[in-house]
């Protein structure tokens, strides 16, 4: 790619983040996703921290305003815009005492890239600045961290279970979507399905007003994630209650991966600015660490999330499948396995990388919304992770043909892999923030 191409993508990716921009933190996307979302917000701090350090720390401190006193930091903290109300009528985060007053967020959490991004803008901060920056955010990642072991790790095998697919961050993968199938919709949403009221459903999805029904979650998915908020919001998003008598609980691969990595990230933050970690949170930390083998199939050699409520692993392959490399944690040998996935057809191995299902699966589809089409965080995370394991071959390539997309099809939400065409919402931030990541790397 010519300087002058690069110095074109930076422009129109620094366009996107300012016209997204909402003082103290940025939407992934002007009309589809008018609220702020937590792990959007890390990848977005990721990218701004190449040209405006201070935006990218006011982007993750402003997500302080949304913790819980319990510690959980929401998926999404609600615009303040009252025509955008329906989604805090649907969450009603107030139903529950550990809300932040005055602020409405969601009931449930998403990713945990929040260590990861914290650590990498601290790394833009001279020595003392950076000191003063972890201090700020320690306490914040600390109960975050400490929430997820107390409340999402019944078996205290270090494997937090995620109860909504929202939680996943891959909301309509196969394996979240197997896992609905498995809790099954609830009456109303039978009768709805039965006699073809979906339109009644279609009027208030915004996703669809702005993209392709096409490229979207289809009726069922949707009416199984909106019966499972129904569900947390009537036990007022108590994790110990919910996990009780769970009904939709998975040891989610992804969401782990990025939990392994993130617990390094925290240990190194704490290190760097003289803070102690408490002797509990390091435990199940190791623990974490020895757990992710317990998502690793022999037979058909590669990782799996597990469903929580039979202990069975989802063999429904998708991405996730590649981000132990992003964990750090795994053994070389599981390494070489996953790169010969991502080099092989039928599998990974396509003209845009990576899809989010391998080629050959059933679910496969190119234009649907996490059951096929490349997403550029995800290819950010992989090729993180190529590099971890020192196959700086595969992550170069990656790294080139990512950048190729985006200057061919524009910064969307994601693409289809097989032509790489543009699909979901255009001038997605963390497309453009992690295009200057990896232009700037
Ligand atoms: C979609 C994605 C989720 C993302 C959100 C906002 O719901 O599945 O991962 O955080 O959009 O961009």
């Amino acid at each position: 790619m010519s300087s002058l191409d690069e110095h074109k993508l930076f422009e129109a990716a620094k366009t996107v983040l300012t016209e997204n921009n909402r003082g103290n933190y940025t939407v992934p996307a002007g009309d589809l996703y008018p609220h702020q979302w937590l792990w959007d917000s890390c990848f977005i701090a990721i990218g701004l921290r190449r040209f405006d350090v201070n935006r990218a720390q006011t982007e993750l401190a402003s997500l302080k305003r949304g913790q819980w006193s319990n510690g959980m930091i929401p998926n999404m903290i609600f615009s303040e815009d009252t025509s955008l109300g329906l989604d805090r009528i649907l969450w009603d985060s107030a139903l529950s005492p550990q809300a932040p007053h005055g602020v409405a967020t969601s009931g449930i959490t998403q990713p945990p890239m929040l260590a990861e991004a914290v650590m990498r803008v601290g790394e833009k901060l001279n020595l003392p600045e950076r000191r003063s920056w972890y201090k700020q955010m320690l306490p914040m990642l600390l109960d975050f961290h400490g929430w997820l072991y107390d409340q999402r790790d019944p078996n205290h095998d270090g494997l937090i279970v995620v109860i909504h697919p929202y939680e996943s961050g891959l909301d309509n993968s196969p394996p979240w979507v197997e896992a609905l199938k498995i809790q099954g919709l609830p009456w109303w949403a039978i009768v709805i399905e039965k006699l073809h009221l979906g339109f009644a459903v279609n009027l208030i999805r915004r996703d669809i007003r702005h993209t392709a029904a096409s490229e979207r979650m289809n009726q069922t998915v949707v009416l199984g994630s909106f019966a499972a908020l129904r569900h947390l919001r009537r036990k007022f998003y108590d994790s110990k209650v919910v996990l009780n008598k769970p009904r939709l609980a998975v040891q989610d691969l992804a969401f782990n991966c990025i939990l392994v990595r993130a617990n390094t990230c925290l240990r190194d933050i704490a290190k760097a600015a003289g803070w102690p970690v408490p002797k509990k949170l390091l435990a199940s930390m190791r623990q974490s660490e020895q757990s992710l083998e317990q998502l690793w199939d022999e037979p058909t050699g590669q990782y799996y999330s597990k469903n929580f409520i039979n202990g069975e692993l989802i063999k429904e392959p998708c991405v996730a499948t590649l981000l132990p490399l992003y964990s750090g944690a795994i053994e070389k040998e599981r390494a070489e396995a996953l790169v010969s996935l991502l080099n092989k057809r039928g599998q990974y191995k396509v003209a845009w990388p990576v899809p989010s299902v391998p080629l050959k699966s059933s679910y496969f589809n190119p234009l649907r919304y996490w059951q096929g089409p490349t997403w550029i965080n995800l290819n950010w995370l992989i090729i993180d992770g190529l590099r971890r394991y020192g196959f700086d071959k595969e992550a170069d390539e990656l790294k080139q043909r990512s950048l190729e997309l985006v200057a061919k099809s524009g910064l969307s939400e994601y693409f289809n892999p097989q032509d790489g065409s543009p699909l979901g919402a255009d001038n997605f931030s963390w497309t453009a923030a992690l295009t200057i990541d990896l232009l700037k790397n």
